[in-house]
């Protein structure tokens, strides 16, 4: 079916109404018709009908939701516990005004950036997130392909699905390795060696996993790898046909990067994953990566600015700020709520990242106004995997960064360091009395 929109500039509502656009089209000829109908042509795919339906991150989630079943769903959408944090994430950007600078130069916006010494297209890193290949077969694959299309970094997670060394073979980029110090350090050490070895320039190492978060759906839903088919998964699994086919498909599912370390096949991989958390990991630990790892080091996780302090003296080329998208302790602050006091105490040359809640540009706007380097994206690239594979999460990265480049046009910044340096020119937290409109956030 052809579909068509109607061109009428930047018309007011009222003559958008139908009553009025039937009467103005009943009184023109063919030829004015003609000039304002514009047909837009059906895209040829499946795939790019659904992304030509998607407009923002919200899109993308909505679609990718339809394809995925419950377990899956719950599995990236969910956070720990009550999932206080989850939607604080999201709230605490809403928390801000932003006070625009007018007539500035913005005819050309620039958002190229350093990000610990890659030259990245913009402010933007892809979070590690794990079992990638369950949102779509091409998992981790597809995320660094759209990473790398994009000039992004691409950080892939212990718990990747798809060997490092495949990544980096197959696709490339600047790619970043997130590490969990795991109990067994022989196991930790060995995947440090390899990041380096495959050519991962930068490695994450995450500190707030000292267990793992309870997430309440996928215990509700039995989210386990390997999948658990019990009578209401199969039938959800029957619903997502296609989902279905393509986990058929592609190799079994498995935490592809120490699979082999599973040794009593009788527990689980994830038994086998969830063991490997080490309560007892300090700040020792990281001198003894800080030793082995020659490239930039990021500790992700951080919340306290006398914490990150310690990083950098351990030497820590920057600090991710992040509550795991409130995935771990749950009513964790929201990154954006501590970054400047963070930034106040680690001075200017320490890079700052932060993640957890970022869904629109004037997010990425206001977290960089607020002193921060960059902004790390988990779910939204997600979705964008779930809607669509390697386009689907360019989809979502091209959201992101056209979002943030109009919000710095309309803000009057025509570059990262004028945005930067705006601060609070731009950017007002709002005092708590003035919140009452907000109510809960759709993501
Ligand atoms: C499905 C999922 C899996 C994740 N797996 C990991 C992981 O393996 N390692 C890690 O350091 N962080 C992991 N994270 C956290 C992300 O790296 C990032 O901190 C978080 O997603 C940012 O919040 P956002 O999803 O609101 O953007 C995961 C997040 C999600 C949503």
């Amino acid at each position: 079916m052809t579909t068509y929109s109607l061109d009428l500039g930047d018309a007011t509502s009222e003559v958008c109404q139908p009553p009025f656009i039937a009467c103005a089209v009943l009184t023109m000829g063919p030829g004015d018709i003609r000039e304002l109908l514009r047909f837009r042509t059906p895209a040829r795919t499946r795939t790019a009908r659904r992304l030509q339906r998607c407009v923002t991150i919200e899109d993308l989630r909505r679609e990718a939701s339809r394809r995925w079943p419950r377990g899956v769903r719950g599995y990236v959408d969910g956070g720990a516990d009550g999932e206080v944090s989850l939607d604080r994430n999201t709230a605490a950007f809403q928390n801000f005004d932003l006070v625009p600078a007018a007539l500035r130069d913005v005819s050309i916006v620039d958002t190229t950036c350093d990000l610990l010494g890659f030259s990245s297209a913009a402010p933007l890193a892809l979070a590690p997130t794990g079992y990638t290949r369950m949102m779509h077969p091409d998992g981790e694959r597809a995320a660094a392909l759209a990473a790398r299309d994009a000039g992004l970094p691409y950080a892939l997670s212990t718990m990747a699905t798809t060997r490092l060394e495949d990544v980096a073979a197959d696709v490339g980029g600047e790619l970043w390795f997130q590490l969990y110090v795991w109990r067994d350090r022989g196991l930790t050490r060995d995947l440090l060696d390899r990041a380096s070895a495959a050519g991962y320039r930068a490695l994450i190492v995450c500190v707030d996993t000292p267990v793992v978060g309870l997430r309440v759906r996928d215990a509700h839903n039995g989210f386990t790898l390997p999948p658990r088919l019990t009578p209401g998964g199969l039938l959800d699994m029957a619903m997502h046909p296609e989902w279905c086919l393509g986990l058929l498909r592609g190799a079994p599912i498995t935490f592809a990067n120490f699979v082999d370390g599973v040794s009593n096949r009788s527990e689980s991989v994830m038994e086998f994953a969830a063991r490997q958390f080490d309560a007892s990991v300090t700040w020792d630990d990281l001198h003894w990566i800080r030793d082995r790892w020659r490239g930039p080091l990021l500790i992700k996780g951080v919340l306290d600015a006398d914490d990150a302090a310690r990083a950098v003296d351990v030497g820590a080329n920057g600090i991710v700020l992040s509550n795991h998208g409130g995935r771990q302790l749950d009513q964790a602050i929201p990154p954006i709520d501590v970054l400047p006091s963070v930034r106040d105490r680690v001075g200017d040359h320490v890079q700052l990242l932060i993640d957890s809640g970022v869904r629109r540009g004037t997010d990425i706007a206001i977290a960089l106004a607020s002193g921060a380097d960059g902004c790390l994206i988990g779910r939204p690239y997600l979705y964008g995997l779930g809607t669509a594979g390697a386009a689907g999460a360019s989809a979502a990265i091209d959201m992101l960064v056209s979002e943030l480049r109009r919000a710095m046009c309309l803000m009057g910044a025509a570059d990262l360091p004028a945005l930067k340096s705006g601060g609070q020119t731009f950017v007002r937290k709002r005092l708590a009395a003035s919140n009452h409109h907000y109510g809960r956030t759709p993501i």
